[in-house]
């Protein structure tokens, strides 16, 4: 942002901000999230009227025009004003001119130009790029830049040139553990158009569900999925939804383990004799298909066959990850041959069946994609290696030649805070290290949305807002890394994000008042917010998951992360300024013991709530008595602070699969209470 004397209004849009408690970001118009690489603003503003229309000139597909259309559309549903969405060819009477250099890819690759130029002046905004799809990452940085200030809507006259830090930033949505029907996968990637994500990894197969028609060995999706499967027509709609909005699709096929819901059909390609069913349980399993046979690889080669049909993406992600080996070391016949082979244990003839593997995709022109457990010094250099136990093993990867993507630190389904997903960079930590030339093997990265504990009701809840934190972690310059800036652009974002129909926010107020039965779920609501769930890894050791178990309880009602308990926090760490606030949330919270214990009476469901609330409010109790300590600013006696120490100490503990998390926050105000400051 270049520093610059402001102008009497801008002054009062600084003066305006700062009221509303929006702070000084939004009176400087910037609310992109990610942020561009470079932004110079300038003085004024182009304003948005009814009559703005977008003018399309030099290269033009249909993708441009209909990307033109959304564009109006959008803006006249964010501004309520009627539009005319028809591009014109005449840039005078357009708000918008489009300029397009030339057509991209046939297939969107790692390779496609994504870089444009947004120019925008008092009279006209001009978006320049050398392909469609920098053309649609401008068009989202437009759409986000408009604002309603005191004039109506506008947006800030400004000059952004901007490009991707990392050219593969993904969302991945595992839809087997978890059926997640069509419109969902179709709003998420709007959601990631929006935030300039460009690849959909879609995790189709596990042993909980197979999950796309088969036309060659139909009893796939017959048998392997209870009937959840997208049609080959449905595969074909959201791969051509996704070219509309610059996104390539990775397909899925998690091989050789993750494989039960493939051997219902065909147990013949299973290492133990069937017959299989759904698999039900979560978390590893033992089936695997067998690397030894023939066939195996003659089924693979025609379901590849078929599938590259499909999915036009030059990568092809066969999973690989968690083989336990057990099935194998139990198979006789195979402990044979892993012996004739010279193989010392199940790595080794996972990496054979990897380099059989391999031909078949060159075969069809398709590159090898993997987790960690795939990388082995047979395999050529142009494979790469998805990480998920750590940036460490990425860094290793990018020494020995390979090229890599991150998810580590991106897994959404363990229910951090965005800001944990924003502090942590493909090229930092164990990558930190690295050559230059090694640092270039590191695509970038995906968050990862795996669906043991997250079904159809609550995923875009644990996709957004978190997945755009990491989205301008992999877009952004690295030094763009204010943690409190990203979440009041992550802010604007998700209010964004719910006009263009995800359900991100409307999930939790739609499950919490099924959760209230005929009671108020604004008493829901309030205690939602000193709460968050527990990682999902963690609560499927405490509690005996099935792919079938309903998701219907607090712990899936309420969001990832509590804005309240953050901005208490925020507010006690600032405690003399805020002491009424503080009291009022405070007060709130104590009021939830009481009121949950009358609406369990009209909803089971609460049951395991009642003390989960209680405990709420004896922790907002212990933060009053604090406050009262504080305003008489005379130190806490040390009985009590060490009696509500103890109490927060068992109120940190997690209840009903969730966490107090206003816990520290209140630990700070004893901490002062005791200090008697
Ligand atoms: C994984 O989390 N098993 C890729």
């Amino acid at each position: 942002m270049r520093i610059r004397t402001l102008g009497s209004r801008e002054f009062a849009w600084v003066l305006m901000g700062a009221l509303v408690g929006m702070g000084p970001l939004w009176a400087q118009g910037d609310n992109l999230l990610p942020q561009p690489a470079k932004t110079a603003r300038q003085e004024g503003r182009l304003a948005i009227a009814g009559s703005f229309r977008v003018a399309l000139q030099g290269y033009v597909e249909p993708r441009l025009r209909a990307a033109g259309i959304r564009l109006v559309d959008r803006l006249a549903q964010q501004t309520g004003i009627p539009m005319d969405s028809a591009p014109l060819t005449d840039p005078a009477q357009a708000t918008l001119v489009v300029r397009c250099d030339h057509a991209g890819e046939a297939v969107q690759s790692l390779r496609e130009d994504e870089s444009y130029r947004l120019e925008i002046t008092s009279r006209q905004a001009r978006l320049e790029a050398a392909t469609p799809v920098g053309v649609l990452r401008g068009m989202e940085t437009f759409l986000q830049s408009v604002r309603l200030d005191q004039d109506g809507f506008g947006v800030p006259a400004m000059t952004i040139d901007d490009k991707p830090r990392f050219p593969w930033r993904g969302l991945m949505i595992d839809v087997s553990r978890r059926w997640i029907p069509l419109p969902i996968i179709l709003r998420n990637l709007d959601a990631m158009a929006a935030v300039k994500l460009n690849v959909l990894h879609w995790h189709l197969t596990d042993d909980q569900g197979f999950r796309v028609e088969s036309l060659r060995f139909p009893k796939l999706h017959q048998m392997g999925s209870d009937g959840f499967y997208y049609t080959q027509q449905e595969i074909r709609d959201v791969v051509a939804y996704a070219r509309e909005r610059g996104i390539r699709v990775v397909p899925e096929f998690d091989v050789p383990g993750h494989i039960t819901s493939w051997l219902v059909g065909y147990p013949e390609l299973a290492s133990r004799p069937g017959p299989y069913t759904v698999d039900r349980a979560l978390g590893i399993r033992d089936p695997a298909l067998d690397p030894t046979r023939d066939e195996v690889y003659a089924f693979l080669d025609a379901f590849i066959g078929e599938m590259v049909q499909l999915f036009p993406d030059e990568y092809f992600h066969i999973g690989g990850d968690e083989v336990t080996g057990r099935d194998w070391r139990e198979n006789p016949r195979i402990q044979g041959f892993m012996r004739e082979h010279g193989m010392k244990d199940h790595r080794d003839l996972q990496a054979y069946f990897n380099q059989r593997l391999l031909p078949i995709l060159q075969k069809y022109e398709r590159k090898m994609v993997g987790w960690d457990e795939i990388l082995h010094p047979d395999l050529p250099k142009d494979i790469v290696v998805h990480s998920w136990r750590g940036q460490r093993s990425l860094a290793e990867a990018a020494r020995h030649g390979y090229m890599g993507i991150l998810s580590t630190g991106y897994y959404l389904d363990l229910m951090q805070p965005a800001s944990l997903h924003y502090g942590v960079d493909p090229l930092g930590d164990g990558a930190a290290g690295l050559s230059e030339s090694e640092q270039a093997r590191i695509l970038g990265g995906e968050a990862c949305v795996w669906t043991e504990n997250i079904d159809m009701e609550n995923i875009d809840a644990a996709d957004w807002p978190r997945s755009a934190a990491m989205a301008e972690r992999l877009w952004s310059p690295a030094q763009v890394k204010d943690v409190d800036s990203m979440y009041r652009r992550l802010e604007v974002v998700s209010r964004q994000l719910e006009w263009m129909g995800l359900t991100h926010r409307s999930s939790s107020r739609l499950m919490l008042e099924r959760l209230a039965g005929d009671g108020d779920p604004a008493t829901l609501r309030r205690l939602a917010g000193a709460l968050a769930p527990l990682n999902c890894d963690v609560r499927r050791r405490v509690h005996p998951y099935t792919s079938l178990t309903p998701l219907n309880r607090l712990v899936d009602a309420i969001p990832p992360e509590s804005d309240a308990a953050r901005e208490f926090d925020h507010l006690v760490k600032h405690w003399p300024a805020n002491q009424a606030k503080i009291r009022e949330q405070l007060s709130q919270w104590k009021q939830v013991g009481a009121e949950v214990a009358q609406l369990v009476h009209g909803s089971a469901l609460l049951q395991e709530d009642v003390p989960v609330a209680a405990s709420v409010s004896a922790v907002a109790e212990a933060g009053l008595q604090a406050l009262d300590y504080l305003e008489h600013a005379k130190p806490a006696p040390k009985a009590w602070v060490a009696e509500q120490t103890a109490l927060l100490d068992r109120a940190g503990k997690p209840q009903a699969e969730m966490w107090i998390v206003i816990v520290p926050s209140v630990r700070k105000l004893l901490q002062a209470a005791g200090a008697g400051k």
